[in-house]
Parts: C-alpha cells; structure tokens; sequence
C-alpha cells in the first residue's frame, strides 16, 4: 500500500499578506503546494491528500496539474486540527487507500523539506514508531516571558524544533483525531495528537531546508535559494 501524505493547505496565510492562499504562492513559478508534493513523492510518499479552504478547490487543481503522484483535494475547516481531520476521513472513504500503514502529515508551507527527510519520517513509522517527528536543536538562546513577572532563561540544549512531515501508524492518527474531536480538544500538531493517548513521539533529524514559509522574508530567502540552486 502506498504511504499517504495529508498535506494542509487550508490556513488563510495572513502573516505573509496578498489575497491568495499561501501555499498558492510560487516561488521562481512554481506554487509552494506543488513543491511540497513534488519533495514527498521523491521521499517516498504515493498518493497526497491535499487540504484547502472551501472554495479554492479549482485552484489548487490547476496548482497540482503536474503533480508526480496522485492528489486528491478536500476542503478544511477553522482550525489546522480539523483540516487534518477532514483529510483524515477521505483516507477511511477510499478504499484504495484504506490499506495505507504509514500515514504523513505536512504543511504545504515546509514546500522545500529535503527528500532525506520524508525517508527518514517514514523508515521510523515502518520500524515500529507510533509517531514521528523531524525536529532540529534550537540556535536562538531562548526566554521565556510571563505577563507581570520577570523574564526567565530557558536551557536551549534540551530544546527541539519541530516540523514536518510528521509520520504515524495510520491506526495511530486515526484514533488519536477521533479522541481529540469526541473531548472537544484542540492541539497544534499531530505529534501532541498521539501523545493524547498516550503514544510515545520518536524524533528523527529535520534540515533547515523544512522552514515553513510564514512571512515575506521568507519568500525571499526561497527565492534566493533556489536561484542559486541550493532549494
Ligand atoms: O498557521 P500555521 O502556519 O501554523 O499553519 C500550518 C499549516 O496548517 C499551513 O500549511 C496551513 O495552511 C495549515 N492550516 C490548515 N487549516 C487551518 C489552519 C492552518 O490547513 N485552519
């Protein structure tokens, strides 16, 4: 069965401005969704489940005509949790897909995640992992801040940076999803999904390369990166 990637596109993208989805953004012409999709299926990912906001759905499907690999696009909701979880029921709807063992989460924002690591996330899952995420030490000396009080150091060394795709047992991510949706609990990522219920969350190395793409700085560095040929 193939590996099967969710790839959430359905946020409004508001911290880098102009009025369409972000993940429709093209970096030196080619939209972010279409380069994520493009990296996953070189890491090993068949069939993309893409998620975007209602309406937008024409859009992406002229976005992901080249696609490597089959897509499948769905409408998401308000928040990234209920984007993923309406990914997650066309996965139980297809029967094709109902085989799938490994199931990846991705921010169609990471569009530059290096192969490597997509191979990484999902050698983990297929060597027992219950959830796995890709995660790099943090280079910044961090503080932590409180409304009134004083400002107090954080020890760096014990800190990662997550990113994705994050990888599970699909049994995993289903019933995680469905335990969050009946206690009415809303979590950031798919990782603190699994650790809901109790699963362990195993890392493995994540690149720079995985940035998300949040503001316009960022669609700077991209451009610039990948008029040198290093994206
Ligand atoms: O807002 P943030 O950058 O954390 O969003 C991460 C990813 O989740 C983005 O790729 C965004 O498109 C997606 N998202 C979504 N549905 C939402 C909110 C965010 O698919 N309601």
């Amino acid at each position: 069965a193939p590996v099967v990637a969710i790839v959430v596109a359905a946020g409004s993208g508001s911290r880098l401005g102009g009025e369409h989805p972000k993940a429709l953004r093209e970096v030196a012409g080619v939209p972010l969704v279409a380069r994520s999709v493009h990296q996953l299926a070189a890491g090993g990912v068949g069939v993309c489940i893409v998620v975007v906001a209602a309406g937008t759905e024409d859009a992406f499907e002229a976005a992901l005509g080249d696609a490597p690999v089959p897509c499948a696009i769905v409408a998401g909701g308000a928040e990234r949790q209920h984007s993923v979880a309406n990914g997650l029921a066309l996965l139980d709807l297809h029967g094709g897909l109902a085989g799938a063992e490994v199931v990846l989460v991705h921010d169609a924002a990471r569009a530059f995640v290096p192969p490597d690591v997509v191979v990484r996330v999902i050698a983990a899952v297929r060597a027992g992992a219950d959830a796995v995420v890709p995660a790099l030490p943090v280079a910044d000396t961090i503080r932590e801040v409180t409304d009134d009080g004083p400002s107090a150091l954080v020890d760096r060394s014990s800190l990662r940076a997550v990113q994705t795709p994050q990888g599970f047992a699909r049994a995993v991510l289903l019933d995680a999803h469905e335990a969050l949706e009946e206690s009415g609990t809303l979590v950031t990522d798919d990782a603190a999904a699994a650790e809901y219920l109790g699963h362990e969350v195993t890392l493995v190395a994540g690149a720079r390369e995985a940035f998300k793409v949040t503001d316009p700085f960022d669609l700077v560095i991209a451009e610039a990166l990948v008029a040198r040929g290093q994206l």
